[in-house]
This record gives C-alpha cells, sequence and structure tokens, in this order.
C-alpha cells in the first residue's frame, strides 16, 4: 500500500519535528499532525517561525518550506483520522505517579486513548504506527483496542481493519532535523509484512535501505528502551568516574579520551555533567526496571535502578559541593545560575538537572539569578515551584546581569556562548572570594583563574 495521507496524534517534541521531515522529504504525502492542545497548535501555526513550540535549529525552515503545502497543524482529530491511511501515535508516556506501577511503570492513558479515537475513527484499512516510546508488549493492548472495532459496520459501509507497526524515534533534542534527515537507523517492527514494507517506502524517500531495520514488535518496543538505558548508562558511568577523579587527580577528559580512544568503547556520550536529564532517560529506565520486576528479574532491574541513583547522587553531589565550598551556608548569597535546559539548543526543561540542583539550593538559603538564552521564565517558575519562595529567585536577560554581587556563578547547560563569557569583566562585578562551578565543562578555566576566580570543574575538580 502507497501511503498518500498520514496524521500523526500528538504535536510534541517527536511529532512535530518527525512530521515536519517526512513532509518536507515525501512531498506526495499529505501529513497533519493533531493535538488537543490548542495554545501548541496555535504556536505550531503562528505565521512568526520563531515561535513554534519546540526550539530546534533547522526546525523553522522545514515547517517554513512545508507547512500549508503538505503539512498541517490542527485540533480536528476525527478527520485527520478518517482521512489518514497510516496513523502515527507520538503521544506522551510518562511515568505514573499514582496506583499499579507508580514512580515506574509507564502512564499510558494517553496511548490508550488515542487508540481509542483511532478505532473510533479511521475509515478502511489503516496502518497505525506506535512511535511513542512504549513498554515491550504494548501493541498487544493497541492491537485489542482496534481489533474491537474491528468489521463493525454502525451504519454499512467499508469494514475497518488495522495493521500496528512500532517505529521508536531515536532523535536527540538539540540535534532532531539532522537525526531525523540522516539517521543512524529508522527501525519497524511488525507482523505485517505489507504494512511494514508501506512504512519502509515513507522512510526509503530519503533513508538508505540499508539503514531500515524490520525486527519483530516486541524486539522494536524493547530495543528502544535498551538504546535509551544503555546511553544513560554511560552517563552515569562517566560521572561515577568523576568523582573518582575529583578525589584523585586525575582528568575525566583525559580519561574519557583514553578510553573512548578503544574503538570497542567509542567516543561518545562520555562527557561528565550534572546528570541527564530530559522526559525520557529516567523514564524509560524506570520502565524497564518496572518490567523487570513484572517478570521476577529482580536482580536486571536493581542493576538498572542504581543507574538512576548514580544520577540522583550526581545532582545532589553537586549542589553539596556549592555550599560546602561557599563556607557551608548559602543563606542570603547570590548565586548566578548560567543555563536552565536539560542541553543545549533546546528550550526544554522537563527532568533537567538544574531544577534539582537549584532546589537544593535554594533550601540552604541562596538566592538565584537564573539566565538561559531559550527557557522562558514561566517554564522556570513552573520547575521550582513545587517547593520553593518565588521571592529566592528571578530571571535575568543575560549572562552579565546574573553575576552582579553573586558569590557564585553555576554553569548547568552547555550553551555554546558560555565557553567565550568575558571573566575579567565577570570578576570585577562579583563579591569576593568568588567561585565557579563548571558542570558542563564549558568555560575557559585559565581565563576565571586568571581574573581572580576560584574555578571548580566536574571530573577535575
Ligand atoms: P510531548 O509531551 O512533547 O507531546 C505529546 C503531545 O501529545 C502533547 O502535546 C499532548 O497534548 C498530545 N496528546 C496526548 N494525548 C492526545 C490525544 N489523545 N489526542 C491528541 N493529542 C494528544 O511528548 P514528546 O516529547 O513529543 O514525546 C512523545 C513520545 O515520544 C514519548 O513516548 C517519548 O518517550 C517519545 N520520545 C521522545 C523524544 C524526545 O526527544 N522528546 C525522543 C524519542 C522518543
Ligand atoms: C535521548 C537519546 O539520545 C535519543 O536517542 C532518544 O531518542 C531520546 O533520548 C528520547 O528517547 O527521548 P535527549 O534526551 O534529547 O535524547 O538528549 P541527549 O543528547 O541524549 O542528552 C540527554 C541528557 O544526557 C542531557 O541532559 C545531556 O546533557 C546528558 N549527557 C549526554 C551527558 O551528561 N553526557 C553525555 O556525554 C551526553
Amino acid at each position: 500500500m502507497s501511503i498518500r495521507t498520514i496524521c500523526c496524534i500528538g504535536a510534541g517534541y517527536v511529532g512535530g519535528p518527525t512530521m515536519a521531515v517526512i513532509a518536507d522529504r515525501c512531498p506526495g504525502i499529505q501529513v497533519t499532525v493533531v493535538d488537543l492542545n490548542q495554545a501548541r497548535i496555535d504556536a505550531w501555526n503562528d505565521p512568526d517561525l520563531s515561535k513554534l513550540p519546540v526550539y530546534e535549529p533547522g526546525l523553522d525552515a522545514v515547517v517554513g518550506r512545508c507547512r500549508g503545502r503538505n503539512l498541517h497543524f490542527s485540533t480536528a482529530v476525527e478527520p485527520a483520522i478518517a482521512a489518514a491511511d497510516m496513523v502515527f501515535l507520538s503521544v506522551n508516556t510518562p511515568t505514573k505517579t499514582k496506583g499499579v506501577g507508580a514512580g515506574q511503570a509507564s502512564d499510558l492513558r494517553w496511548i490508550e486513548a488515542s487508540a481509542r479515537q483511532v478505532a473510533a475513527c479511521a475509515q478502511g484499512h489503516t496502518i497505525v504506527v506506535e512511535k511513542s516510546t512504549l513498554p515491550v508488549r504494548t501493541a498487544e493492548t493497541v492491537k485489542a483496542i482496534l481489533s474491537a472495532a474491528q468489521d463493525v459496520l454502525p451504519g454499512g459501509g467499508e469494514p475497518k481493519s488495522f495493521a500496528v507497526l512500532s517505529n521508536p524515534e531515536f532523535l536527540a533534542e538539540g540535534t532532531a532535523i539532522p537525526d531525523l534527515e540522516s539517521p543512524d537507523r529508522v527501525l519497524i517492527g511488525g507482523e505485517d509484512p505489507q504494512a511494514i514494507e508501506s512504512l519502509a517506502g515513507v522512510y526509503g524517500q530519503w533513508v538508505p535501505q540499508e539503514r531500515i531495520l524490520r525486527t519483530n514488535l516486541w524486539s522494536s518496543e524493547l530495543s528502544k528502551l535498551t538504546a535509551n538505558a544503555f546511553l544513560a548508562q554511560r552517563i552515569s558511568s562517566i560521572n561515577s568516574i568523576a568523582a573518582l577523579c575529583e578525589a584523585t587527580g586525575a582528568d575525566v577528559q583525559e580519561v574519557a579520551h583514553a578510553i573512548g580512544a578503544d574503538n570497542r568503547i567509542g567516543s561518545k556520550f562520555l562527557k561528565a555533567g550534572p546528570g541527564f536529564g530530559g522526559s525520557c532517560f529516567q523514564k524509560d529506565i524506570l520502565n524497564l526496571v518496572y518490567l523487570c520486576g513484572y517478570y521476577g528479574l529482580h536482580k536486571v532491574a536493581a542493576y538498572w535502578q542504581s543507574v538512576v541513583e548514580l544520577n540522583d547522587w550526581q545532582q545532589h553531589r553537586i549542589a553539596r559541593l556549592v555550599v560546602q565550598s561557599l563556607f557551608g551556608t548559602l543563606t542570603g548569597k547570590r548565586i548566578a545560575v548560567l543555563g536552565f535546559a536539560f542541553k543545549a539548543d533546546t528550550n526544554d526543561t522537563r527532568e533537567t538537572p538544574a531544577i534539582r540542583i537549584c532546589q537544593d539550593l535554594l533550601e540552604e538559603g541562596a538566592r538565584l539569578a537564573i539566565y538561559d538564552p531559550k527557557v522562558v521564565e514561566s517554564q522556570i517558575a513552573k520547575d521550582l515551584s513545587c517547593s520553593t519562595d518565588p521571592d529566592l529567585w528571578h530571571c535575568v536577560p543575560s549572562p552579565d546581569q546574573a553575576v552582579v554581587g553573586a558569590d557564585a556563578v553555576l554553569v548547568l547547560t552547555e550553551w555554546s556562548i558560555f565557553a567565550d563569557l568575558d571573566w575579567a569583566h565577570i570578576a570585577s562585578r562579583m563579591r569576593h572570594p568568588a567561585w565557579v562551578f563548571d558542570t558542563r565543562l564549558i568555560i575557559n578555566q585559565s581565563a576565571a583563574r586568571a581574573a581572580g576566580l576560584n574555578v571548580w570543574s566536574v571530573g577535575i575538580g
């Protein structure tokens, strides 16, 4: 079946960019991205491309080329499903906060709701693609919901039929467009060879055939969780070694380079930092932990759980270190926080290490001046709201304003502008003795030292 119309349910960080690239690379396919969130859809339709709801380098150009041509954003979910040959489910799958599996299992209510909508509104034969990251065997649930609607003909007409595929997304935020335009691989899991080839035909319009992997449904679902678990594990591994480097005089950058030169290990994902953030690593590992427990594999569950525990520890460790360096108390002291996003080149703050570290500092009585080039103040307010007094922090429009009267600068995101800060000028605006804590190994350390600042860097000390 050659695909001519696609509907994607969920206009978030995955649905929006993924569908924009499909529309860009497949001009013969009409792509409609739908969402219940009117404000989000309005932002996707904003004539000013700098106001798209997702900040990703290069996304504005892709959307600018396709929007209104073969890329549409809408809240009209039902007609978009009815018109589609293929429906992607790209809804959120966060960790459950209550009930069975709370704190570990994925909350599948949005997947279930969207599968029910597809069951109700689809017409003719529809290929349903799991794009969200899901626990292994979720396709069973999706199939059960769809098959209850299959062959039911309340008003007569053409019978409905469905095929379900798993097609997890591997893009990373900040590099979503190049990741989508030139993926290491595309993974398609399924049981119906025709459906698999239909989806492979969409990707085949720009992805070389040898990079399109076909597996069974369960391997595909599990590969996504496993990929994220392995990536996160590398970060916890290097962060554990960073702490040992600080204690022994080794330099984590030198260690990372030395081990990464072994091509069995490889050089990527060995940057020490404040711990991993983002909406997925923690949630996907916790999901894996839950699944292992469910299948009675308690040793395996504990093994993966330790990756998350080390990450939590690293975040608290950094906050403790700031307190200890500033003579054991932060009461009334001003700290300039540079960067709030969970990594550079995104406006996303979900699970950013900045949240936990800032909360720890605020609990110690610090006053924070926060600067991030892309995160808006209202988002930071939401992130810090639960446990903190809003009078104790504020956002500023430049690093320069953040450092006025500060006892310390704390760099939490590796925005490239932080590599070029004028440390002599910054030092002149701070209260001394003054510190810089570089959790991303991004600043010009020798310039900061030369300016009379005490410098601490992760994995170096
Ligand atoms: P998101 O929260 O940014 O977007 C999900 C969107 O789905 C929201 O806008 C929400 O309103 C919408 N939605 C939920 N239920 C709906 C329904 N019934 N009908 C219409 N719209 C509905 O989430 P995201 O970051 O795009 O992640 C989506 C999935 O992709 C998750 O499973 C995630 O694990 C996975 N994933 C995310 C990334 C990433 O970089 N963010 C990368 C790979 C995979
Ligand atoms: C990650 C994966 O890289 C994607 O393949 C996956 O699709 C996605 O999760 C997902 O499923 O959501 P993302 O979280 O967007 O992508 O960004 P990463 O580049 O992986 O960074 C995650 C976190 O790890 C960030 O906080 C980053 O600063 C940190 N990190 C990354 C390090 O501390 N050190 C590193 O060497 C690499």
